[in-house]
């Protein structure tokens, strides 16, 4: 089936057409239900999507298309454990790590469930191990740091979620993130610790990634002459990885290796024991609650009808800026300190999984897929480059995120936050008309001429869509739903835009070029190399020389 050829399809595109001469302003001013019907109240947050570019006719269409790309098979499919990773011929089943799958559901003849809740114990005892300082490094001393060794899903989930969570740390063990093969991160972190009280852990679902068994090596270097290798390696190193047959080679021992299996992709994986630097900063509790909030999504999306759920909605709204609006970007704005890293963390779950342009029948899709994702800190980004939000002739449409209570006690602060996070999403939507413009700049004094020649610069065209999704409060539990509503309005996406989004081909070319590149810095051959990069390789081996 080719979803363009739909009637929904068909009827979406002619939408567009007159939504373009459409103003949000307008589809307010004309129902005065509009957020009450636009909106969805959950346990966690309340998503506020009356601010979309959307009417009932749109509205009708999006959920047939949703319809006739069989979202709902598709997502049954999922939590039933069929191999919809075709690609790679694996199921994707991250939501197992948080309970939310059958029981009878098996890999290699073994129930997903019983293997999933094993692992989480071993972990559960080794976080208990270490909060009780019973884990020593190899002259006896308690470990006092860990080191997280590990890239994109095997970085990102867990530092993000430990920065949202600041304010729920337990114990005292302190939690470092590695990503970078540059070594200046690696070595910044290391100046600040003791060799005999830290730990790495190894987290890498492949564990081939070039950067990490770097850093790795580094690592091992660093502790140096404490111990043997083999001593340095069972005592102050942990394996997290999807290839355990790897990271034995390594010469990490078996009872420190932590394993999620191939059926968690690595941007899913947060669940996995890739959460494990989680579940030490903000003990294991805090990382059960974290699963449980997930979970609660996870029953939400597979229960609620279409026209109520969350993430099916997300999801659609960003079909139809990006495939039939032509809205290439969106931006996704926390107005709240302690998630400044989800953006980048959102980058990855939906740029890796539906940056993509071959359709699941193997053709060239012939429309937009997913969108550029960017962002930051809302309050932040007002400062910098809201401008080109409100006035560049670019729409781009955003996603505010915001708690109603705040993570701290200091007064007033809060308050103001939430104002900025409320106008801001007005703003963008309503704009202010050269009619409005005028009058103010009249009521200011400014005679007829000069009111003219500065108006044009002042008006605001609105009509900037948006979400907004307001949770009660940032805790663990609510932290693990918002993270679900993403990932479950990504694998959306790629349903109704017929792509495969568990997949990640696009990283492997300039990997391996890389790879094959490295070598050459030094000295050889660069008769094969284009014009431009045997340039820069010959002005790097001059300079590097001199
Ligand atoms: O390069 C992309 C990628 O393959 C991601 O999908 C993955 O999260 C990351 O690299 C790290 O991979 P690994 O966990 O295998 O080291």
């Amino acid at each position: 089936m080719d979803i363009t050829q739909t009637q929904s399809w068909r009827q979406l595109q002619a939408l567009a057409e007159q939504m373009h001469s459409t103003h949000l302003r307008d589809l307010f001013a004309d129902d005065p239900a509009r957020a009450q019907r636009y909106s969805l109240e959950l346990p966690s947050f309340l998503l506020d999507y009356s601010k979309n570019l959307i009417d009932d006719g749109v509205f009708v269409n999006l959920l047939q298309l949703a319809r006739e790309a069989e979202v709902e098979p598709w997502r049954d499919s999922m939590f039933a454990g069929a191999s919809i990773n075709r690609t790679e011929d694996r199921p994707v089943l991250h939501p197992a790590l948080r309970g939310s799958i059958a029981a009878e559901v098996r890999w290699n003849g073994e129930p997903v469930a019983a293997t999933v809740q094993a692992e989480l114990q071993r972990l559960k005892e080794f976080v208990n191990l270490l909060h009780n300082g019973a884990l020593t490094g190899c002259t006896g001393k308690p470990v006092t740091d860990v080191v997280n060794l590990g890239v994109g899903g095997s970085h990102l989930g867990p530092q993000m979620v430990i920065e949202a969570l600041r304010e729920y740390r337990k114990g005292a063990v302190d939690v470092h993130f590695v990503s970078n093969v540059d070594g200046a991160q690696l070595a910044d972190i290391l100046q600040r610790l003791n060799p005999e009280t830290t730990l790495f852990l190894v987290s890498s679902k492949t564990f081939s990634t070039a950067e990490t068994l770097t850093n790795a090596q580094s690592a091992l270097g660093w502790l140096g002459s404490l111990a043997s290798r083999e001593e340095l390696l069972s005592r102050h190193f942990v394996a997290v990885t999807a290839s355990p047959g790897r990271a034995r080679a390594f010469g990490i021992e078996a009872e420190r290796i932590f394993r999620f299996w191939d059926w968690v992709g690595g941007r899913f994986s947060l669940w996995s024991a890739i959460g494990l630097p989680v579940a030490i900063a903000v003990g294991f509790e805090g990382f059960r609650a974290l699963l449980d909030g997930a979970a609660e999504m996870d029953r939400h999306f597979r229960e609620a009808p279409l026209e109520q759920n969350a993430p099916v909605l997300m999801a659609l709204t960003s079909v139809w800026y990006c495939t039939f609006m032509g809205y290439p970007a969106h931006a996704v704005l926390p107005y709240d300190q302690a998630l400044h890293m989800l953006p980048a963390y959102l980058q990855q779950a939906e740029m890796e999984s539906n940056g993509k342009s071959t359709t699941r029948n193997g053709e060239e899709a012939a429309y937009a897929t997913g969108p550029l994702i960017w962002g930051q800190l809302g309050i932040n980004g007002q400062h910098a480059f809201y401008q080109y939000l409100h006035q560049s002739p670019a729409v781009v449409p955003a996603d505010f995120i915001g708690s109603v209570a705040a993570g701290h006690e200091l007064e007033g602060h809060h308050e103001i936050l939430l104002a900025n996070l409320f106008a801001q999403s007005q703003a963008l939507m309503q704009g202010v008309s050269r009619e409005a413009v005028m009058a103010d700049l009249r009521a200011r004094g400014l005679d007829e001429a000069e009111a003219a020649a500065l108006a044009p610069f002042k008006v605001h065209r609105g009509n900037r869509p948006s979400n907004t999704i307001l949770m009660k409060k940032l805790c663990p539990h609510s932290l693990g739903a918002l993270v679900a509503l993403y990932e479950h309005k990504i694998f959306v996406q790629g349903v109704v835009l017929q792509i495969y989004s568990f997949d990640q081909w696009g990283v492997e070319l300039g990997k391996g070029l890389a790879s094959a590149l490295q070598p050459k810095l030094g000295s050889g051959d660069l008769s094969e190399e284009d014009a431009s990069t045997t340039r820069l390789i010959e002005y790097y081996r001059r300079t590097v020389a001199v």
